[in-house]
């Protein structure tokens, strides 16, 4: 990109470099947040938009005024010229449709998660490599704006170094145990490689209720030895926000807590004012005076401001856009199909650990 060339309002930007895209799938979270995102990016033209629900392409469609939508993803690859794809469809094709567009030349911007099974994700990296197209994930929650307070805070000098990733997830009921794991928890197993570390092993137990309706508790260690614990389960609510994420970083006497993906605390090391010897029998080492801690809470009446908004506090816009800028610049994205299948093995080698009844390396996982 050239630069910016003015600011239009705060956080949005006119830009001169365009790139052309196809949307591939019209369904709930491409209408309500992917749509509503890439309409902001003044550097994409929506040129042809596609879903096997012909309603669906259709409402597209005119939303990017357009005057007709696909329902055959391979008819619009040949017949509409495209640089970029959206693929936001259904788990198990993610991968496969977005072969089919590398195939067709166009770089990817892929809804995570990339697949639900290993070889597809595997054959759409060796695509992506053959035909030299870029393809970037959206783990967006890297993107949201509680999260990067807390990457900006790990990485600081003051906080010291994380000894606990300690992270919740509980939503509403699921049809299988796949889609809690590989579909939706995933955001979590991206968040504490992009947060801590490679995850080396996993330990799991199930509870199960019914079908789809399950809780993992999963102990883990990093490889840069932090110890993990993820508590995951669909045995909540889909629209009850309260207690249904909550993600916890421990630092040296200090630690930085996100609850329901917002709602950003630091609680700053209380001062040490004095050292206890142990020949004392007292089981604490020091004493301390309280310090208080910071509190970030967005202001969701303010929606006047662009990054008020629901898919920039969540980070789905950054993380697109930050790939479009991938491809006008010819970089490599932040976000790659490689994330996509690390995030994808630490879900399998969760499933193997319950299954087996052991500690799994996630270096098993082939
Ligand atoms: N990043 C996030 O936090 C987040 C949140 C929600 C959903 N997602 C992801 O977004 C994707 C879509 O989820 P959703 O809730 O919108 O599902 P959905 O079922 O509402 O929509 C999927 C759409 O894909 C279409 N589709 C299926 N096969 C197709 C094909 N071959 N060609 C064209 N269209 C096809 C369906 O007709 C449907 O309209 C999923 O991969 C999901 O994991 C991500």
């Amino acid at each position: 990109m050239g630069g910016k060339i003015m600011e239009l309002f705060e956080n949005l930007e006119l830009s001169d470099k365009r790139v052309r895209a196809v949307l591939v799938g019209c369904g709930e979270h491409a209408t309500l947040v992917m749509n509503d995102a890439i309409s902001f990016l003044d550097e994409v033209d929506v040129v042809g938009v596609c879903d096997l629900n012909e309603q669906r392409a259709n409402f597209a469609a005119r939303r990017f005024r357009l005057d007709r939508s696909w329902q055959n993803i391979d008819e619009m690859l040949e017949k509409v010229e495209a640089d970029v794809a959206l693929v936001v469809t259904v788990p198990r094709l993610q991968a496969l449709l977005t072969q089919k567009c590398v195939e067709a030349g166009l770089h990817v911007y892929t809804e995570k998660p990339i697949s639900t099974e290993l070889d597809d994700a595997y054959s759409l990296m060796e695509a992506a490599k053959r035909m030299k197209r870029k393809v970037g994930v959206a783990f967006n929650k890297r993107y949201a704006l509680a999260y990067q307070n807390m990457k900006k805070a790990i990485d600081s000098d003051e906080f010291g170094k994380p000894g606990a990733f300690i992270a919740k997830f509980i939503a509403g009921y699921r049809n299988t145990q796949t889609d809690l794991l590989r579909v939706g928890a995933i955001h979590f197993f991206d968040l504490g490689r992009f947060l801590i570390d490679e995850i080396d092993e996993v330990y799991a137990y199930k509870f199960e209720q019914a079908m789809g309706q399950h809780i993992f508790a999963v102990s883990a260690q990093f490889n840069n030895k932090c110890v993990g614990s993820f508590t995951l389960g669909s045995t909540g609510s889909w629209i009850n926000g309260y207690g249904m994420e909550t993600l916890e970083v421990r630092g040296d006497r200090n630690m930085l807590y996100v609850d329901n993906g917002r709602n950003f605390t630091y609680q700053k090391p209380a001062k040490i004012t004095g050292q206890r010897s142990s020949g004392t029998g007292n089981t604490q080492a020091v004493t301390e005076s309280q310090m208080p801690a910071e509190i970030s809470r967005p202001n969701y009446s303010n929606m006047g401001k662009f990054y008020m908004r629901d898919f920039y506090i969540n980070g789905n816009y950054q993380g697109m856009k930050e790939f479009v800028k991938s491809v006008i610049n010819d970089t490599e994205p932040h976000i790659t199909v490689h994330d996509g299948l690390m995030a994808l093995k630490i879900a399998i080698a969760i499933e193997k650990s319950v299954d087996e009844k052991r500690a799994v390396k996630i270096n098993e996982i082939k």
